[in-house]
């Protein structure tokens, strides 16, 4: 469908202790997925070293936020260059859980995404619309407002990977459609071509997040702009193994 390869993260938010961060990464370990696909887990940031020193080589580790800026007076928070600092090159940022709970604005959200890719950290931009958002037809332009204050801060895009995640689809086993998930993936990959150039379009990976299961991921995956997964409560069972599975 094109040659761009497939990405799957494994958002495990809140969730989780040692000894079952423990169990998923030993069921990842042994699983060859390195030629078909790229698989990261982003566990809570107190676990992050521990995740990282467990997974063998080709298995990426993925903070789920981080500061815009180095250090200093930031009471809880972390910063892209102690992750890097840790061996971690992947950070997910933008969360619909980081803009509803914890109030991050569009432009925060920029502000970390500049800050991290100049930290030479890799990037899980999520972007995704509410579901009021969606029944008042606002989805294209809730997303494509996401998209571009986060576009203002990227220089190189080899480095970033955007994930459509719409709200309503987050934790609620209410997955898209195929269709509704292609039907974004194509506004976000027009409007990269159009405003950034053909070439980024072509090469971004644009991933879909919001109830992915073993048994819908097949059919999601074989849209022609969903290039994988962010996964959260599945990333947490053995169907995570299933969802790469899908892309071997
Ligand atoms: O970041 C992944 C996510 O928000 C989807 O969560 O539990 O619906 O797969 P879930």
């Amino acid at each position: 469908k094109h040659n761009r390869k497939p990405f799957v993260g494994g958002n495990l938010k809140m969730n989780g202790s040692r000894a079952m961060l423990k169990e998923i990464i030993d069921r990842l370990n042994p699983l060859k997925f390195d030629d078909y696909v790229e698989v990261a887990i982003a566990p809570p940031s107190i676990f992050l070293d521990l995740a990282h020193r467990s997974v063998r080589k080709g298995v990426n580790v993925a903070a789920q936020n981080a500061f815009n800026c180095t250090k200093g007076a930031y009471t809880g928070e972390v910063s892209p260059e102690q992750l890097k600092d840790l061996g971690i090159d992947w950070v997910i940022l933008g969360h619909s859980e980081r803009r509803e709970i914890f109030k991050e604005s569009d432009e925060l959200v920029a502000s970390k995404v500049g800050h991290a890719l100049k930290s030479n950290m890799k990037v899980i931009a999520c972007i995704g619309e509410k579901l009021e958002e969606r029944e008042s037809e606002k989805t294209e332009e809730v997303v494509i407002r996401q998209l571009q204050a986060i576009a203002v801060k990227v220089d190189d895009w080899k480095n970033v990977v955007i994930a459509y995640e719409p709200v309503w689809a987050i934790g609620t086993g209410k997955v898209a459609t195929p269709q509704q998930a292609q039907d974004v993936h194509l506004i976000i990959r027009d409007w990269l071509a159009k405003n950034i150039s053909e070439k980024i379009a072509q090469d971004t990976r644009i991933i879909y997040g919001g109830s992915v299961k073993g048994t819908n991921s097949q059919e999601l995956a074989k849209q022609l702009d969903v290039d994988g997964f962010l996964v959260g409560g599945a990333s947490l069972t053995e169907d995570f193994i299933k969802i790469i599975e899908c892309f071997i």
